[in-house]
């Protein structure tokens, strides 16, 4: 029955949790504004945030769990993948604290942890499933045999799709992230443009050619009316969106069929998109999936979903020394 401390830092989220045998008893992040003005994360910034915030997340994560650090059985972080700066400051701060408390130290794998958010609460899917994880910096399709036994069987060959939401959102005026402001916005349009939707073949993804599309065809727009992307706004959000998800939808079908598993869960920030959500249960209702979609508190970053990693790997024995090292890729 371990009591787990997680903390996750790999990007621009300090986030610390909670975690008994399996079950969250608190899960705490502290989001970093200073990014919204530069248009995206700035890495060195987003390391010295970490670095004010992280004593503070797990204060207020033990006292709101009810835990004090003496009660715990381990200390879980995110060693990667991740911006180096940032991995650093969780990773240290585990370390210490492990050292200090004489504690055991789990390190967790980020993308796996997105997939294992699913297991933060019921309900749980059963083995094997197919998760399609979008995030800011990843697409992937992953094959989940297991926990800790998870294949990725189609990826992005360039930008991820959160990528593609916030560039794209940027070139249209969007504040950085412009996913959510996108999402909001669509709803209000209708996708009567058409922007290219490449594919690399199989089952993985490309977003870059998407952003240039769409940048050549405003351009053109803009040309002939100055007011075009002002006056289309929410009609380019909802194309813009509607590109995207097709995409997804489009390779987690096509993956479904290769596999054989009608077992298909979404994880990672971009699947708070209100568009990939109702089009995964319309598509599973239409082929008989069972579909999971976590609540969007555990699909953006955060450190329950390493708590619920760490509970797998504290059961199966695989613990670090304190020689570990951050990993900005694993
Ligand atoms: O998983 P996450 O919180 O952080 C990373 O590990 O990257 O994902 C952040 C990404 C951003 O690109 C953000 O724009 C996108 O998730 N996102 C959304 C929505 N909410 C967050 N994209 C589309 N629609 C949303 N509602
Ligand atoms: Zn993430």
């Amino acid at each position: 029955m371990p009591l787990i401390l997680a903390i996750e830092s790999s990007c621009d989220d300090t986030s610390a949790a909670v975690v008994s045998d399996g079950v969250i008893l608190s899960n705490v992040t502290a989001s970093q504004a200073i990014h919204v003005e530069f248009g995206g994360v700035v890495p060195e910034y987003a390391s010295r945030a970490h670095q004010r915030n992280i004593l503070p997340t797990v204060s207020v994560a033990l006292r709101r769990a009810g835990r004090s650090a003496t009660d715990l059985d381990a200390v879980a972080f995110t060693r990667g993948p991740g911006l180096i700066g940032s991995l650093m400051v969780g990773v240290s701060f585990a370390k210490a604290f492990a050292l200090a408390l004489d504690l055991p130290l789990i390190e967790v794998d980020h993308m796996q942890a997105h997939v294992l958010a699913h297991f933060a609460e019921d309900p749980k899917p059963a083995f094997p499933f197919l998760c399609l994880t979008v995030s800011g910096g990843h697409t992937q399709l992953v094959v989940v045999r297991s926990a800790l036994d998870q294949e990725i069987i189609g990826r992005t060959i360039d930008d991820a799709a959160g990528e593609a939401f916030d560039k794209s959102g940027k070139l249209i005026g969007l504040p950085y992230p412009a996913g959510p402001e996108m999402d909001k916005l669509a709803r209000l349009g209708s996708p009567t443009i058409d922007f290219a939707q490449p594919d690399p073949g199989e089952l993985d993804f490309s977003f870059s050619g998407l952003k240039t599309s769409i940048l050549y065809k405003l351009q053109a727009k803009a040309k002939a009316d100055p007011t075009f992307v002002r006056e289309n706004l929410n009609d380019i959000c909802a194309s813009i969106q509607h590109a995207i998800v097709s995409t997804l939808i489009r390779k987690l079908v096509l993956a479904s069929e290769r596999t054989g598993l009608n077992r298909v869960a979404l994880a990672g920030g971009v699947s708070a998109n209100s568009e990939l959500r109702a089009r995964l249960i319309e598509e599973g209702k239409q082929r008989n999936w069972e579909t999971f979609i976590p609540k969007v508190e555990y699909c953006t970053d955060n450190a329950a979903m390493i708590g619920v990693t760490a509970t797998f790997k504290y059961e199966a024995g695989l613990f670090v020394d304190q020689d570990v090292a951050p990993a900005a890729r694993l």
